[in-house]
């Protein structure tokens, strides 16, 4: 393969030294929905699987941060889990957050293929998030749909006014 064609960030698992450019790059993204480092600490070590790391130019670019999950059981913001429920019926998305530089590569929507494919060989029926910071589309275009819950919008309401819970059929 010619270097130069050589796609510019690639993911990796994220490691726990990994955790301050996490963190560094959520305060830099997401300065309105602040979370402690632990947060992402704790979400690293209870599903390895589903936290991963973009490198860019050998620098972190951008992280994600998934886990099994209960259905529209939504984790408050800034709040440690605790466990992976035995009883998980989603792979929910906590997070997922690009520096400018490194997004309209492609790179979000290659990373959400292999979750769906992770997803779909843990044998879940569907992937949730809450969306925020006007990423409605962008996951529109990942085949999510908002579900409407009047039961969920004091929860959705601690995200931000236009946050929505977002659900996706793998069946
Ligand atoms: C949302 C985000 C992860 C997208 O990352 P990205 O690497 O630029 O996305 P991709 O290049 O993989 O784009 C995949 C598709 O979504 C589209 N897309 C990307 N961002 C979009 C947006 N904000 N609105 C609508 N469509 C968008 C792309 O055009 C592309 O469509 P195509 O495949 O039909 O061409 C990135 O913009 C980001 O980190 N934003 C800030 C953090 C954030 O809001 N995260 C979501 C919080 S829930």
């Amino acid at each position: 393969m010619n270097p130069m064609d050589r796609p510019a960030a690639r993911w990796r698992t994220m490691r726990p030294e990994d955790i301050p450019s996490v963190a560094a790059i959520a305060a830099t993204i997401h300065p309105r929905f602040y979370e402690d480092a632990e947060v992402f600490a704790e979400r690293q070590r209870l599903f390895p699987a589903g936290a991963m790391l973009l490198e860019r130019r050998g620098l972190a670019a951008g992280y994600a941060l998934s886990h099994p999950w209960r259905l529209g059981e939504l984790p408050r913001l800034n709040s440690l889990l605790g466990a992976i429920p035995q009883e998980a019926s989603t792979y929910y998305i906590h997070d997922l957050a690009l520096l400018p530089e490194a997004r309209g590569e492609r790179a979000a929507g290659e990373l959400m293929r292999s979750f769906e494919a992770l997803a779909r060989s843990l044998c879940f029926r569907s992937m949730s998030l809450v969306a925020v910071n006007g990423s409605r589309r962008f996951w529109e275009r990942q085949g999510f749909d908002v579900v409407e819950s009047p039961e969920l919008s004091a929860k959705l309401g601690s995200y931000e006014e236009s946050a929505a819970l977002m659900v996706k059929s793998l069946v």
